[in-house]
């Protein structure tokens, strides 16, 4: 790390998938670095993810909630924090239309109690991890650039542009040093199997059908989850304090055409392909232009799309165990509620 004395790390949310992902490179490539884990281990967050490193003295697990206020300034008043790196989020949309509470008091107040801790007991640096899905969607051409308005279309989107405007406010009106990425859709290992890929990937491997949102024609910009761990840590060591970087694959594919791929590389017949019916405001297109962080500060994406594809489809095949306790446990009820019953 670069410009940063780092002893100290509080990464919320490192039980989930970017999260844990994250600690596990940190930890390899930070030796000494203390780093915190606060996670409220809701139905995404999983210590299996983080299986190897509970050994390791640097790594230290908190269980509790961000929205949580006498908790996170216990927890300020224990460590002091050189850097924060804010993942702790309800992340999946849908679960935003069906029930958007849980989403304002995560996303919106639990990210206001950890830049009020943050102000009151200092942090060198505040990396708020946030979304392209702030700025809505876009039509045929085009790209988000981090001047692109703002218009979120979900109460999940909604609740992670009011984080921003919060990381936003507290560095301008208090000084909380805050830093703010905004990433476009990961994969990879450890993704709960709720989203796109790995509920494809987990239903192809049981001969299920591969629910298609819509005309299937809705376009994510995919990121292997690496390489948006890797921008972090160099916007958290290089980023100009109040600025937003934002993070993209650059690999452009429409749903139906990933869920074909997958199903190619497992050898599945496309009969198992279902169109159902589309999410409610369903964003058409999502594309990141990235030239900020990869001119100013040097990142740039290193797995090929065909290959992270790959590790990821050998990942889920070589770890059933882990996905499939998911689905067997409180996760089925979930599916139920999306797919089944309506
Ligand atoms: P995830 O749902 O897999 O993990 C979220 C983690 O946060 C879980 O471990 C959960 O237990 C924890 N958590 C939830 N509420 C909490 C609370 N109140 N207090 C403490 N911990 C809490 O999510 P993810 O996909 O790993 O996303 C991580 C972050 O990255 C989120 O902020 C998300 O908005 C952002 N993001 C995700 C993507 C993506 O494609 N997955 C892309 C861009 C940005
Ligand atoms: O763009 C970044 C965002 O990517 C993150 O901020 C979110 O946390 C993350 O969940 C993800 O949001 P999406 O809504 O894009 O991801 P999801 O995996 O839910 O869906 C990807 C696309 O696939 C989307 O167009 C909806 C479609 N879809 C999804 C599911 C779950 C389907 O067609 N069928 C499905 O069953």
């Amino acid at each position: 790390m670069t410009g940063l004395n780092l002893k100290t790390i509080l990464v919320t949310g490192g039980a989930g998938f970017i999260g844990s992902n994250f600690i596990r490179t940190f930890l390899d490539k930070h030796k000494g670095v203390e780093v915190i884990n606060l996670d409220k281990l809701t139905y995404a967050g999983n210590l299996e993810s983080l299986h190897g490193i509970d050994g390791n003295p640097s790594y230290h697990f908190y269980r509790g909630d961000i929205a949580d206020e006498a908790f996170v300034r216990r927890l300020f008043n224990e460590w002091h924090f050189d850097a924060l790196v804010n993942f702790a989020a309800e992340s999946h949309v849908d679960r935003s239309i069906l029930g958007p509470s849980a989403f304002i008091d995560t996303n919106v107040r639990g990210t206001m109690v950890l830049l009020e801790a943050a102000r009151e007991f200092g942090v060198g640096r505040f990396l708020q991890v946030s979304t392209d899905e702030v700025y809505g969607s876009l039509g045929q051409t085009g790209k988000f650039t981090e001047s692109t308005h703002i218009s979120p279309n979900s109460p999940y989107s909604a609740s992670k542009a009011s984080a921003d405007m919060l990381a936003r406010a507290w560095w301008k009106t208090f000084g909380v040093p805050t830093l703010i990425t905004r990433c476009s859709n990961n994969y990879g290992p450890f993704q709960f199997p709720e989203k796109f890929i790995p509920l494809m990937i987990a239903n192809a491997l049981r001969n299920k059908k591969l629910p298609i949102y819509g005309d299937g024609m809705n376009v994510r910009d995919w990121i292997y989850v690496e390489d948006h761990c890797e921008a972090i840590d160099v916007v958290l060591s290089k980023g100009k304090i109040g600025e937003v970087y934002n993070i993209g694959g650059g690999n452009e594919i429409a749903n139906i055409e990933m869920a074909r791929l997958i199903l190619s590389k497992l050898g599945k017949p496309e009969s198992l392909l279902e169109f159902v019916k589309d999410r409610p405001g369903h964003d058409r297109r999502y594309a990141m232009d990235s030239s900020k962080v990869e001119i100013e500060l040097g990142w740039k994406p290193n797995q090929s799309f065909r290959g992270g594809i790959d590790l990821t489809v050998n990942w889920y095949i070589k770890n059933e165990n882990w996905w499939k306790r998911i689905i067997s446990g409180e996760y089925q009820k979930y599916y139920k509620l999306q797919y089944e019953e309506r």
